[in-house]
């Protein structure tokens, strides 16, 4: 009986809102109940549903733990995801470099393969495969097979992941994980796994390398690439041609007999964190970086890190507000006609960079030396000089957060780009442009308040709209809406 339904509806609408908005409120995860799938066969395809406000589940694991489907980004973008279900923890993200719409158009089909496209034929992400099916598995692994006894695997999830690992799920030297951030990256070493940040376009500089320490097996030299694999008995071991370890990072749960499930992620502050589902929550059972100062850039551009205490700026005339004392910088100084006057220099005493033996440094010098051979190059960002051992660090990419020390024989030089000089025909443009603007918008003040005045006398009304102070009063709803939905966001994975 739809028009009984509309009816009520309509009476009671201010209920029903209410009741929207609450439920809304209380579960931040709207999983939508439309029929999902144990495997997915040709002729499959699925659009988003516009009344979805999180995940849209499309195909489920034989357990129900793990959902593969639709997941909103940044409230109008779609990403093809694989989700722990009762966490609404994002697993696994289909790498694709721009993310559709969340709309009809959007469009994933099966067909031999799972392809993301819009109704022009754009496609977004293929795993460019000729197989008869796609399955979840329970350990959360996507995969698309042959229809034989064995299944035929052609393509898995586990071979391409995002910024997550799961227990039993090979790391090899070929991947990468990548932070959602984009900012971070883990990535395998002939005997290490390593840790880099994107700082600077086209560059990548390492903050964490964890060496192999050979206890049960040793790293043979060229003999062959070695692996990570997260063991259900809490550790991450790195292997090579072998089932015995070159090294075993252990996690809290370690020989602990805990039949939970573990997944690593490399985080949004460059973290690699190991968690243990214990049946409602995830727990930390392992952190690579113990030392928040010791992270990639806690406190943000030229932030001051101070262990046991926390953030402020480099410049103290500078107070840390919003995660940050200037706002973050690319590229160098080495363009055509720039030179000195593009930036200006912050010295500081008594502070070291966070990952120092991960960089490069010369020996013998001088701090003035030090400091002139950054001035001197313009793709040097800083230098930190050592009074003692007369070590001189050159930073290349923009100034990030450096660590406080009471030792105040270190010495930082640090460059920072001016605002951009704007050159001064541009800036007489703007400013007749602006004068214009100016102009334009009084006459058109004048002549509506002209025209208010003449139909007020025309209607006869007089301060309906303001009131007794004469301010004119907003609705009560105003920002309802805006301010509402925008909380209904996924904590994980897609923050930035
Ligand atoms: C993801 O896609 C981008 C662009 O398509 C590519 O450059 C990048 O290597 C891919 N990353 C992974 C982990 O496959
Ligand atoms: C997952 O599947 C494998 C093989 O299909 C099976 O041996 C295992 O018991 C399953 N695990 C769970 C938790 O269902
Ligand atoms: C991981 O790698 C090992 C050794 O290469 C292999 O035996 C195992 O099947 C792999 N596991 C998965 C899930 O691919
Ligand atoms: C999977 O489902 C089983 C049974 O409901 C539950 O005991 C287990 O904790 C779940 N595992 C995960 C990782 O959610
Ligand atoms: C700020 O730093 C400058 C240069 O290091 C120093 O001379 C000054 O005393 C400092 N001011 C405060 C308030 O700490
Ligand atoms: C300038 O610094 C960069 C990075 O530190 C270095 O690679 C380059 O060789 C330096 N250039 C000169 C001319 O010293
Ligand atoms: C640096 O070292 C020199 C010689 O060892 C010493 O004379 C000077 O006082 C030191 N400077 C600082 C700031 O510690």
């Amino acid at each position: 009986m739809p028009g009984f339904t509309t009816t009520s509806a309509a009476t009671h609408s201010p209920l029903l809102l209410f009741l929207v908005f609450i439920t809304l409120f209380h579960f931040p995860i709207w999983v939508s109940t439309a029929a999902t799938h144990q495997e997915l066969v040709s002729g499959f395809r699925a659009s988003p549903d516009t009344a979805v406000q999180s995940f849209q589940p499309l195909l489920n694991d034989p357990t129900g733990n793990f959902s593969l489907g639709f997941l909103r980004v940044q409230g109008t973008q779609l990403a093809v995801v694989i989700l722990h279900v009762t966490s609404s923890e994002t697993i696994w993200t289909a790498n694709s470099s721009v993310f559709p719409d969340w709309a009809d158009r959007t469009l994933l089909r099966f067909d031999g393969g799972l392809v993301l496209s819009d109704t022009d034929g754009r496609v977004f992400w293929s795993t460019d495969t000729a197989g008869d099916r796609a399955v979840l598995l329970n350990s959360s692994n996507l995969q698309i097979q042959l229809r034989r006894d064995p299944a035929v695997v052609l393509w898995q999830s586990f071979d391409f992941p995002a910024d997550t690992l799961v227990e039993n799920q090979n790391f090899s030297s070929e991947m990468v994980l990548i932070s959602s951030n984009r900012l971070f990256s883990a990535r395998l070493g002939a005997d290490f796994i390593g840790l880099y940040a994107e700082f600077n376009e086209g560059k990548s500089q390492i903050y964490y390398r964890h060496r192999a320490l050979q206890a049960k097996a040793q790293v043979i030299p060229g003999g062959g690439p070695v692996h990570l694999l997260l063991n259900t008995d809490g550790y991450l071991g790195m292997y090579q041609n072998s089932s015995v370890p070159v090294d075993l990072q252990a996690f809290n749960t370690f020989q602990k007999s805990a039949n939970g499930f573990l997944r690593l992620r490399l985080d949004s502050d460059g973290n690699l964190r190991g968690f243990y589902w214990e049946g409602s929550e995830w727990v930390l059972v392992f952190e690579a970086i113990s030392e928040q100062c010791e992270l990639p850039s806690p406190c943000g551009s030229y932030g001051l890190c101070e262990p046991g205490s926390g953030c402020s700026c480099l410049d103290n005339r500078t107070i840390y507000t919003s995660g940050q004392c200037l706002p973050s910088d690319s590229g160098d100084f080495c363009g055509v006609g720039v030179a000195k006057s593009e930036f200006w220099v912050l010295r500081r005493s008594g502070v070291e960079l966070p990952f120092k033996e991960l960089m490069s440094y010369r020996t013998g010098f001088t701090m003035d030396q030090c400091e002139s051979v950054c001035e001197t190059n313009c793709s040097c960002w800083g230098s930190l000089y050592y009074n003692a051992t007369g070590f001189c660090y050159l930073v290349d990419y923009p100034v990030r957060t450096v660590v406080a020390e009471a030792d105040g024989t270190k010495t930082g030089y640090f460059k920072v780009r001016k605002a951009q000089a704007r050159s001064k025909s541009k800036v007489g443009l703007e400013i007749g442009l602006g004068i214009l603007g100016g102009i334009f918008g009084i006459v058109v003040a004048i002549l509506g308040f002209a025209s208010y005045r003449q139909w007020k006398r025309r209607r006869g009304i007089g301060r309906f709209f303001e009131d007794d102070d004469g301010s004119v009063s907003p609705g009560p709803y105003k920002d309802l809406g805006s301010a509402s939905f925008k909380s209904i966001e996924m904590g994980s994975g897609f923050s930035r």
